[in-house]
């Protein structure tokens, strides 16, 4: 079996939403301490909905494929739903990962909730702490 889905290799290869939004309504970075792999993600919304978003990612495949389908997943959604994208949802999505870049999905999760919770503070919005990881907590990589 091919190591990264044909879906993975789509991802990497035609990543979607690449760049940068101005004036965006949400920024979120985050890093992984133990590859050095960064990603940017950036929200504009409207009335609570997502209408765009676009990311920069300076990672592995993985970690590009990732970004490109959580901003797919989140695009067009209410944020609170953008919250709710776990990484393993983003897996799914991408046919699954090998073990050992499941912590590349993670990325791509926390980027989201970073960017929404930005958004949040920008704005004054009320939310629930619990569901804003503060800290990379993956098994696989450990960083
Ligand atoms: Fe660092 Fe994939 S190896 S995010």
């Amino acid at each position: 079996m091919a190591l990264y889905s044909k879906k993975v290799m789509d991802h990497f290869t035609n990543p979607r939403n690449v760049g940068k939004i101005e004036n965006a309504d949400g920024v979120g970075e985050v890093g992984n301490a133990r590859c050095g792999d960064i990603m940017k993600i950036y929200l504009k919304i409207d009335n609570g909905i997502i209408t765009d978003v676009k990311f920069n990612t300076f990672g592995c495949a993985s970690a590009i494929a990732s970004s490109s389908m959580a901003t797919e997943m989140i695009k067009g959604k209410p944020v609170e739903e953008a919250v709710e994208l776990s990484n393993q949802a983003v897996i799914e999505a991408l046919d699954g990962l090998p073990p050992v870049k499941v912590h590349c999905s993670v990325l791509a999760e926390e980027a989201v909730k970073a960017a929404v919770k930005d958004y949040y503070d920008k704005n004054g919005i009320e939310y629930d702490k619990e569901k804003f990881r503060e800290t990379h907590n993956c098994e696989s990589c450990g960083a």
